[in-house]
């Protein structure tokens, strides 16, 4: 297992946490320039040198660097346990190493037991059975038998007996951060803070939030100690979506599949008052708890295979935490926003602080102000 931080420097090319913590993927020494932008709409098997695997070519260029993620993560490793030099200048993706060998015979194999035995449907990723190591275990250590229970959750919420129904929960949150009809009046912001890192790594970073109903949405950051990390940009127009991450796995480019999807509901979950619109099939799971925070879970679908499961508190309603998941061949890819610090901004609560995690990394933002209302050039949310 890699040290956190190590896999913090090599960070995916995905975006957003290239973006969100600024951390190049290639480490302090790469000197190079990133790869040129891949043409939107090409598939990984067309727009890399070397991909092969049955599953993986057919994805577009940001969920097969999703799949990446979720690969690294599945076996708690970093690019370059598998990847000829990741991390220096010297780094060569499409070459084959030994592991990367083992990798591309494992998509295949996670594929074939699907198929063969869940009738297609995705029972088995990586995680099943690395859980973060290289060697999946075979046998139960019994400190763990009489140890502390496994509380792993399902990502497929089962809607559970007794539950309020979803609508209503939803309807609740609704009114907890202000009501339909100050919703409504809520047709554009700018939040402004700052990132604080997490435990110590990271951060240092100042950054806008510009958001227009109904689903418009772009993020700056910008490292005034450091400029050379560059300013990042993450835009979502309403139909398209870019990263800007200068010293990203590409400097720029489109998002496509499944991160579409991701930029999506970010940004109409900027305007609480169309919650029950963003997703579809919505239905409840038991209860849980957040800390000490007894909530109600929701889980709604989106498209191709896209879910998002949402944490309210049961008293107060408010949204604690969005879990969102992309779908890929060899297992979903998570991204978890927790919100707290709910602050009044003329009669709407906005969480002032949130937590953002993704496969790579975990960044804290702390907003200091929101504008509410305010006009916003168009250009905003277009291409960086
Ligand atoms: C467990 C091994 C493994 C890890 C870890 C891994 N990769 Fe890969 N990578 C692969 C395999 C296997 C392929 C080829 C897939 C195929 O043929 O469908 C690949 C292909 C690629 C390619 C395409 C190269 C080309 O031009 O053909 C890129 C880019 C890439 N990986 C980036 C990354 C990044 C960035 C990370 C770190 C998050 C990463 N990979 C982590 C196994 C891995
Ligand atoms: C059904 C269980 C199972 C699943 C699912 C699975 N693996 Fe494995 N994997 C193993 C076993 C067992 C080994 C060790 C034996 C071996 O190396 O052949 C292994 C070894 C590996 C190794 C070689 C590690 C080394 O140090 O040589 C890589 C890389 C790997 N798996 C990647 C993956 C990836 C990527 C996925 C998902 C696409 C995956 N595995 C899914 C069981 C699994």
């Amino acid at each position: 297992m890699k040290p956190w931080s190590s896999r913090l420097m090599l960070a995916v090319g995905v975006g957003t946490m290239l973006l969100l913590v600024g951390i190049p993927w290639a480490g302090p020494a790469a000197a190079q320039a990133p790869a040129s932008t891949p043409p939107s709409g090409q598939n990984a098997g067309v727009a890399f040198k070397n991909v092969t695997t049955s599953t993986l070519k057919g994805l577009t260029v940001s969920d097969f660097l999703g799949s990446m993620g979720v690969m690294a993560a599945a076996l708690g490793y970093d690019c370059a346990d598998c990847h000829f030099a990741a991390g220096t200048d010297k780094v060569n993706w499409e070459f084959d190493t030994p592991k990367k060998k083992t990798a591309r015979r494992m998509v295949e194999m996670v594929a074939g037991i699907n198929r063969t035995n869940f009738g297609g449907v995705q029972m088995v990723t990586c995680w099943t059975c690395h859980h973060g190591r290289t060697m999946p275990s075979t046998t139960i250590a019994l400190d763990t038998l009489y140890g502390t229970p496994n509380d792993e959750k399902n990502d497929i919420v089962v809607p559970a007996e007794g539950q309020p129904p979803a609508t209503e929960i939803l309807d609740k949150y609704i009114q907890a951060v202000g009501g339909a009809e100050r919703l409504a009046g809520l047709t554009s912001f700018i939040a402004t803070g700052s990132s604080l890192g997490y435990e110590g790594l990271g951060g240092g970073g100042s950054f806008q939030i510009f958001a227009k109903s109904p689903d418009q949405r772009t993020t700056q950051i910008s490292f005034k100690d450091h400029p050379e990390r560059g300013d990042s940009t993450r835009a979502y127009n309403g139909r398209a979506g870019w990263i800007k991450s200068p010293r990203g796995l590409f400097a720029e480019f489109e998002l496509t599949g499944s991160e579409l999807d991701g930029a999506r509901l970010d940004a109409q979950m900027s305007f609480p008052g169309q919650i029950k619109q963003n997703l579809n099939n919505w239905r409840v799971g038991a209860p849980d708890s957040i800390g000490d925070r007894e909530v109600r879970v929701v889980q709604g679908s989106g498209p191709r295979g896209f879910i998002a499961t949402l944490y309210f508190d049961s008293q107060s309603g408010l949204l604690l935490r969005l879990v969102r998941y992309s779908a890929s061949p060899i297992g979903r890819v998570p991204t978890q926003i927790d919100y707290s610090d709910y602050r009044d901004v003329g009669g709407i609560k906005f969480p002032f602080k949130y937590t953002f995690s993704w496969l790579d990394g975990r960044d804290v933002f702390q907003l200091t102000d929101v504008k509410t209302n305010v006009p916003i050039d168009a250009a905003k949310f277009g291409k960086p």
